[in-house]
């Protein structure tokens, strides 16, 4: 599975973290940025993350920044893109088995690295159930359409 994942400055510990914890597990990492702490706009590198997606160069993301909300709220705008912020284990799980999230957003400032890692892990791990839960999906991609 290949991975894209990106970060500001207040999730760069932490996205430094997810690349290297990925990258031992096996995983091939699209790092795109940003690759030293300094400031920068987080909706150009939720753009990056959600177009990696979207272009199918990448099956997963992951953004991080100070709390997840504002890379959330920036990838949830771009079309066909489900990112969910999670900080406990039962919602890392359940936004995939239900959601069938795509971008996993985290808060470098919320969860550290420890729980982080974790979240990273469960996200990765977890399927999409299908099912009922698709016909949800098709009435948000519905939505989408109506903007
Ligand atoms: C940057 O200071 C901070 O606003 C950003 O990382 C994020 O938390 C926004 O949602």
């Amino acid at each position: 599975m290949k991975i894209a994942v990106g970060c500001d400055h207040g999730g760069f510990e932490l996205k430094e973290a997810i690349v290297e914890h990925l990258q031992k597990r096996g995983f091939e990492v699209l790092d795109k940025g940003i690759h030293e702490c300094k400031s920068v706009n987080y909706p150009e590198i939720a753009v990056k993350v959600g177009k990696a997606i979207q272009d199918g160069e990448a099956e997963r993301g992951i953004l991080v920044c100070g709390t997840g909300i504002g890379m959330s709220m920036a990838a949830n705008k771009m079309k066909g893109i489900r990112a969910a912020v999670v900080s406990d284990y039962f919602s890392a799980k359940f936004t995939r088995l239900h959601n069938d999230t795509q971008i996993l957003c985290l808060g470098g400032r919320v969860v550290g690295v420890g729980l982080g890692l974790e979240l990273v892990d469960i996200f990765v791990d977890t399927e999409y159930e299908g099912g009922r839960h698709q016909t949800r999906l098709d009435m948000m991609a519905e939505i989408e359409n109506q903007r």
